[in-house]
């Protein structure tokens, strides 16, 4: 199986990014996750378009975007603007959700649903035939470096038992707390993509044994 490491530049240095995100691509690191975040639908404050289009310019690594925004619908078409490869969108507060995932979808990108850990199963569940890939939230969003929440890799099993079922299952990738002793977890619960921020940009030996001691922990 080849599983997808997704690396979150919000831990990155951001004076350094074009540097820290080649180191990325050298030890394997398969997508850029880019946390966009409103300061509204989450009290941080991060990155836009921008800075899509500035990663865009400095790497060929599809970049996998998480909105965590109010009113998606407003900035989706800015973001496939700036060369984003997943959309990936909250179903909270978000009564337009179905035709967002239908204009992404259609502009050629992968289209995302994903889920807060107090939002059931069966908030998700008419929506999962809709979207390329379902992000699975094991922290509350808002933050990196933040602690896995166990309680929340139930659900992925699942997701991923219900998405099997479909004739083209979504992936299911996992964000929030990953590091060597979750990722195992969250890989047995059926994910298949893993977001990492602080275990790949602050790991004490630097990027390439973060991204390898994830590796190895995936073997
Ligand atoms: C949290 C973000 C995550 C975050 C992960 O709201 O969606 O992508 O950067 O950070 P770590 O891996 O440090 O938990
Ligand atoms: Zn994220």
């Amino acid at each position: 199986m080849k599983y997808i490491l997704s690396a979150s530049i919000l831990s990155a240095d951001f004076a350094n990014l074009k540097n820290e995100i080649a180191a990325c691509e050298k030890a394997g690191v398969d997508w850029v996750h880019i946390d966009v975040m409103d300061g509204h639908f989450v009290p941080n404050l991060t990155m836009g378009p921008f800075i899509v289009e500035t990663c865009h310019r400095i790497t060929n690594m599809p970049l996998d975007c998480h909105l965590m925004i109010e009113k998606p619908e407003n900035l989706v078409d800015a973001f496939i603007k700036a060369g984003a490869s997943n959309i990936t969108i909250h179903p909270e507060n978000n009564p337009l959700i179905l035709n967002t995932l239908a204009r992404i979808k259609a502009a050629g990108c992968r289209a995302g649903i994903a889920i807060n850990p107090s939002t059931p199963f069966e908030v998700l569940e008419p929506l999962i035939p809709f979207a390329d890939l379902i992000l699975v939230m094991t922290v509350n969003p808002g933050y990196s470096g933040q602690k896995f929440m166990p309680e929340v890799v139930e659900k992925i099993a699942k997701i991923t038992a219900h998405a099997q079922k479909l004739p083209t299952p979504p992936i299911i990738e996992v964000d929030g707390g990953i590091n060597s002793d979750t990722i195992p977890l969250v890989r047995d619960a059926g994910a298949t993509a893993f977001v990492s921020a602080s275990a790949i940009f602050h790991h004490a030996a630097g990027i390439a044994a973060g991204v390898e001691e994830l590796r190895v922990s995936l073997t």
